[in-house]
């Protein structure tokens, strides 16, 4: 079974986390979030996976290799300009030989894919979706079906009054290779907003799998900081069959006996982390490997990647800081605060909340990929 999965986004609204990064390669608990769904394919079933990406690729391949890591093959097709999500999939096309999968890059998600293969079987039709219902559909595209579940239409973020249905595309498609007669070549088209509308048009079938499983967008900092506190709150478990090289670093659960005093559960701690035994560390705190946490500083709702300094006295709460940052001793950063790999914040600074270091694409250039 092949699955091909979308990489190639620019991920703007993670930035300044996506200079340095692509967004599949951010991580979850110390793992690129794009390893972790490559595992749960290979719980599925699936051998042989097509990574369709564009925006600093080198990152992804370098990391991934051929895939032997993960008892997967890898290809990886690289987009000279983004040609959106239907594009990258027709871009593919030389390499598709049956039935195949489609995954936006960037969703965390139980579902088991397995499923989809049933309801295709059972049903036929060019292809099955994945829909899930959310409280307000009006930032997503609803998928309109009928009780044996073949689509009737797609509006695409309706207002919320007027939303014919709370059900969503929730970004994972199984297909027949026929869809792809229906993508023009080397052009941007959206799968979205004018494939899977035009196969409708054309009469022809398409089916949604509603499921009720854990589903998030990864894509904004809120939501990023939320994948990792509904994992600490145990909502999703992470990679049930995955690697054990994957589990660097130790979950201390809510309730946990015998945690340090100078953390509160649940955190994530990764490996050769250091906590000053006055510090203050957690709930919903991850520290990334080689991470020092100085004196008498606080820590609390925040996601910390490798190598992260912060100072003596200073007071970090709901942010996000990349690589090797480091805050200066009785800085406070405030809450919602994104930082860039690499970034310093000064001794005693006071960063107000929800800002973006560094803040403009200019400073990007200073910005070395890791
Ligand atoms: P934002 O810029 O923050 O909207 O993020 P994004 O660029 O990743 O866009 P979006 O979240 O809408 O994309 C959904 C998925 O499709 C992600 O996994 C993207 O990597 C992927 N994607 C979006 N556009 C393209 C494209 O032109 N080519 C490829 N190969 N993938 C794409």
């Amino acid at each position: 079974m092949q699955a091909v999965i979308l990489v190639g986004g620019e991920g703007t609204r993670l930035r300044p986390l996506t200079y340095g990064t692509p967004k599949p390669m951010v991580p979850l608990f110390g793992v690129p979030f794009l390893e972790r769904t490559l595992s749960r394919l290979k719980s599925a079933g699936v051998d042989h996976v097509i990574l369709a990406a564009g925006y600093l690729p080198d990152a992804i391949t370098r990391h991934l290799g051929d895939g032997a890591r993960l008892g997967l093959k890898l290809t990886y097709v690289i987009e000279k300009e983004p040609l959106g999500t239907a594009g990258a999939i027709k871009n593919v096309e030389q390499y598709i030989s049956g039935p195949f999968f489609v995954l936006n890059g960037d969703v965390l998600t139980s579902l088991d894919l397995r499923k989809m293969i049933e309801v295709h079987e059972k049903r036929g039709g060019l292809g099955v979706l994945h829909s899930i219902r959310v409280e307000d559909p009006s930032a997503f595209g609803c998928v309109v079906r009928d009780e044996t579940g073949r689509v009737k239409s797609f509006i695409e973020k309706p207002p919320r009054e007027t939303a014919p249905t709370d059900e969503i595309n929730a970004g994972t498609y199984l297909l027949d290779p026929a869809v792809l007669e229906a993508i023009p070549k080397d052009t941007n088209v959206s799968i979205e907003r004018a494939t899977f509308p035009k196969l409708l048009a054309e009469g022809k079938a398409l089916y949604a799998y509603l499921s009720d499983d854990y589903w998030l967008d990864v894509g904004r900092p809120d939501q990023y900081l939320k994948a990792h506190r509904d994992v600490l709150d145990r909502q999703l478990a992470l990679d049930p069959l995955a690697d054990p090289e994957m589990h660097r670093g130790a979950f201390i659960f809510a309730g946990a006996i015998g945690a340090p005093s100078n953390i509160e559960p649940p955190v994530f701690i990764g490996e050769n982390v250091e906590i000053a035994p006055n510090a203050m560390v957690g709930p919903y705190t991850v520290l990334g490997d080689g991470t020092r946490i100085g004196p008498n500083v606080v820590v609390r709702g925040s996601v910390l990647w490798d190598g992260v300094h912060i100072e003596e006295g200073a007071h970090v709460t709901d942010v996000i800081l990349a690589s090797r940052v480091r805050v200066g001793k009785l800085a406070q950063v405030g809450a919602g605060t994104v930082a860039g790999h690499d970034q310093h914040v000064e001794p005693g600074t006071v960063v107000a909340p929800d800002s973006r270091l560094p803040a403009t694409q200019a400073e990007q250039a200073a910005v070395a990929p890791t």
